[in-house]
């Protein structure tokens, strides 16, 4: 808990306009939405633009390049709205938080002074006490990583977390593949306790949400500890997630592939909830650059495991993450990367080119990659993976499928939802069924997404009394 003195307790009662911006990974978008909960009770509502905010924060992510000039041009871009205040004779903050904070620390305050707070993503549960001290004209940079955890912290959502809603259950990462940053910006890895999972998970569920995505930088290294000091895996924690009344799709991300274990392959097979779609990133077809980048498998290794996974629930689709240029790849090792896409067939995929990292092992590996070279090789796994990609999609054509409508549509009337399998699906939809899991008839299919008709007549029909009590 944190202490709100008298003074500031009257804050509280202060209606204040939050704008937040979020780069990066789900963790990031999950840390967003918990530092708007945080600053709730303060009186901060998040609103859309950062015009008349009393606290813009960008939550920023470092794991490629560029992204700190990014952070620097859209401080720029907010500097004018905290000026327009400073007329006005308040006080707008402004403050960097995320992954970007945690790697530049008190850099960002040099380079741009109008900068009010710096802090990592593992100390944003003292943004109370820290708003009040850079309310006092100090400048605060928090690149801490503190003895407790931030997850102790939290308090109850602002909003219902919506119909498909992100829980983060572990944090950090201790693999050091050579390429990556987060195991510098998120510390060591870290799972949160059984029970204050559950009982966030059974919030969600009680306001509304159908679907939880299980997060974590290795969600799948998991190891929770219940009230009784037992240890659980992911599979365990998955099993009891399903048993939740309301919640009706599980889905984890993102996994390493060397912590895939037998009981999480089977937990695919046996726990109806969890959805036939798993982000498994490979980075690499070849075994000489999966060593290099310290992934600790191989190739063979890895199409082993999608077999198993096949094996357990034949309808399982599969995406991952790859990088093409990292030092020391030749075109050989790019054939391979090219062949262990064709054996495994995605139904979708990131890709990027290898960017080296300041701080990391990659960056200072020799037989750095042209970039001409690394746009070639690219531009031909993309082509390989959009053509995948559209082909999974096309497969669904015709068939009806259960659509999760979990954003508004474009359009007015029209709904958009994700099945089973990530596909995006857009639909002309009542807008009663926000938030439900309805059958669609599947009537186009796209690189990118699903376009469907509702099979019930529900949209057209006035609503069942039934529902209208829901
Ligand atoms: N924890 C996840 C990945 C986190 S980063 C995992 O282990 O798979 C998300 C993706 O960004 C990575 O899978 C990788 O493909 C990409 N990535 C990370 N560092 C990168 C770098 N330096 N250059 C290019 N891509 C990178
Ligand atoms: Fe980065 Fe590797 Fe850890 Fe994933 S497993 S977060 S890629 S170091
Ligand atoms: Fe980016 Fe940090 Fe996530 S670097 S990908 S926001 S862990």
């Amino acid at each position: 808990m944190w202490i709100i003195n008298p003074a500031s307790r009257k804050a509280a009662y202060v209606s204040k306009k939050l704008y937040i911006k979020t780069w990066g990974c789900q963790m990031n978008v999950y840390d967003s939405k918990k530092m708007a909960d945080i600053l709730a009770p303060l009186g901060y509502q998040e609103v859309e633009t950062p015009d008349d905010a009393d606290m813009m924060i960008l939550n920023t992510c470092h794991i490629r390049e560029k992204a700190t000039e990014k952070v620097f041009s859209d401080l720029g871009r907010l500097r004018p709205f905290k000026e327009a205040k400073a007329e006005k004779g308040e006080k707008a903050l402004i403050a960097v938080a995320g992954c970007v904070a945690q790697a530049e620390g008190a850099e960002i305050t040099k380079r741009a002074k109008y900068v009010d707070m710096v802090f990592g993503p593992q100390i944003y549960h003292k943004l109370p006490e820290m708003i009040l001290e850079a309310t006092g004209q100090k400048r605060i940079v928090n690149t801490e990583f503190p003895v407790e955890s931030k997850f102790d912290h939290l308090p109850g959502e602002a909003k219902p977390a919506g119909p498909s809603a992100f829980l983060s259950v572990q944090e950090g990462c201790d693999k050091f593949c050579t390429f990556c940053v987060v195991p510098y910006t998120r510390g060591a890895e870290f799972s949160r306790p059984i029970e204050q999972i559950i009982e966030e998970a059974k919030r969600f569920a009680d306001s509304g949400t159908k679907e939880i995505t299980l997060l974590g930088q290795n969600v799948n290294a998991f190891h929770g500890e219940d009230a009784k000091s037992k240890t659980w895996n992911l599979a365990e924690l998955i099993a009891a997630v399903a048993d939740i009344n309301g919640i009706e799709r599980i889905r984890y991300t993102t996994s390493h592939p060397k912590d895939m274990d037998d009981a999480l392959i089977d937990a695919h097979g046996s726990i109806e909830k969890l959805m036939p779609f798993l982000h498994l990133p490979v980075q690499s077809g070849s075994d000489r650059v999966l060593e290099l980048m310290n992934r600790k498998h191989t190739a063979e290794f890895y199409i082993d495991i999608i077999d198993r996974l096949r094996k357990a629930r034949p309808d399982i689709a599969l995406s991952s993450d790859f990088i093409v240029g990292f030092p020391g790849e030749t075109d050989e090792d790019h054939a391979q990367t090219m062949e262990l896409v064709r054996k495994v067939n995605y139904a979708s995929c990131y890709s990027f080119k290898y960017s080296p990292r300041p701080g990391t092992p990659g960056a200072v590996m020799k037989g750095v990659v042209a970039e001409d070279i690394k746009n070639t090789r690219l531009q031909e796994l993309q082509a390989l993976l959009v053509e995948q990609q559209t082909a999974f999609n096309k497969g669904f054509e015709g068939k009806t499928l259960p659509v999760l409508f979990d954003r508004k549509g474009q359009k007015d009337g029209q709904l958009l939802g994700k099945t089973p399998w990530m596909q995006s699906v857009h639909a002309e939809a009542n807008a009663r069924l926000f938030g439900e899991i309805v059958e669609v008839e599947i009537t186009g299919a796209f690189q990118n997404g699903l376009s469907g008709k509702i099979v019930t007549t529900e949209t057209t029909s006035t609503p069942s009394p039934q529902k209208d009590a829901a």
